[in-house]
């Protein structure tokens, strides 16, 4: 099974991810968390790529479709996979064709997530993650069992993304809007886009995905 998750910064791509994956049993491919890892190690991807994150600026294609091809070359693909945050531009859903088109692969479902932008602020601006296994959080909608312990693996260290800021979230959506939207039209075409209602609570919105992928 192929699934593209689309839809702005905040929208809950990655809370919804960590479902899907664990239900479905496929690998979840998120090129921000590869990013972030990238930059982490100080390799060269993550060197030429902190600044431009950091900004809310789109990574180059070219980097980023090297990443998702050798990603999804992974034996944890061979199963499927959930693109979660690619593609992002017209060129890297050409991209992705192409790359499927050669395996003999197809992508079942683009699940598109609709938030109103005044939501994705408020998402974003109280969201805050595991510092040890990255589990997602938030200061009001998703908070941990337990107040500063971490549900997943029992940490106490968290952390805020360095692109969370007011200045870069306003770049991630203009940039999503400029760049990212026109998939929208590019998948309805192909007759692969579902749309769920992303402004629901996190369970609501689990239910309806499930609901479309299972048809
Ligand atoms: P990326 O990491 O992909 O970030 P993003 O698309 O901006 O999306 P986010 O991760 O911010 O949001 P999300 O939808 O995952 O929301 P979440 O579930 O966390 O990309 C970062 C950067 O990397 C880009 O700006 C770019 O520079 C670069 N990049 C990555 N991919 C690229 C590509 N393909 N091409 C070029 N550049 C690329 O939820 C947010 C918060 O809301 C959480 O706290 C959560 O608890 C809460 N929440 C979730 N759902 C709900 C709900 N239903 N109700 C209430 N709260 C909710
Ligand atoms: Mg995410």
């Amino acid at each position: 099974m192929i699934l593209i998750l689309l839809g702005p910064p905040g929208a809950g791509k990655g809370t919804q991810a960590a479902r899907i994956k664990e239900r479905y049993q496929i690998a979840h491919l998120s090129t921000g968390d590869m990013l972030r890892g990238a930059i982490a190690a100080g390799t060269e991807v993550g060197k030429q790529a902190k600044s431009v994150m950091d900004a809310g600026k789109l990574v180059s294609d070219d980097i980023i479709v090297r990443l998702v091809e050798e990603r999804t070359s992974a034996a944890d693909c061979a199963k499927g996979y959930l693109l979660d945050g690619f593609p992002r531009t017209v060129a890297q859903a050409e991209a992705l064709d192409e790359l499927l088109q050669r395996k003999g692969q197809k992508i079942d479902a683009v699940i598109e997530f609709a938030v109103d932008d005044d939501a994705l602020i408020e998402r974003i601006s109280g969201r805050y993650s595991c510092a040890t296994c990255g589990a997602g959080y938030h200061d009001r909608f998703q908070k941990p069992k337990q107040e500063g312990v971490c549900d997943n693996c029992g940490s106490t260290e968290f952390s805020r993304r360095s692109d969370d800021h007011a200045d870069a979230v306003r770049t991630r959506l203009a940039a999503y809007h400029e760049q990212t939207a026109p998939l929208l039209p590019y998948y309805r075409d192909k007759d692969a886009l579902k749309t769920v209602d992303g402004m629901g609570e996190i369970d609501a919105v689990t239910d309806q995905i499930f609901k479309e992928i299972d048809g």
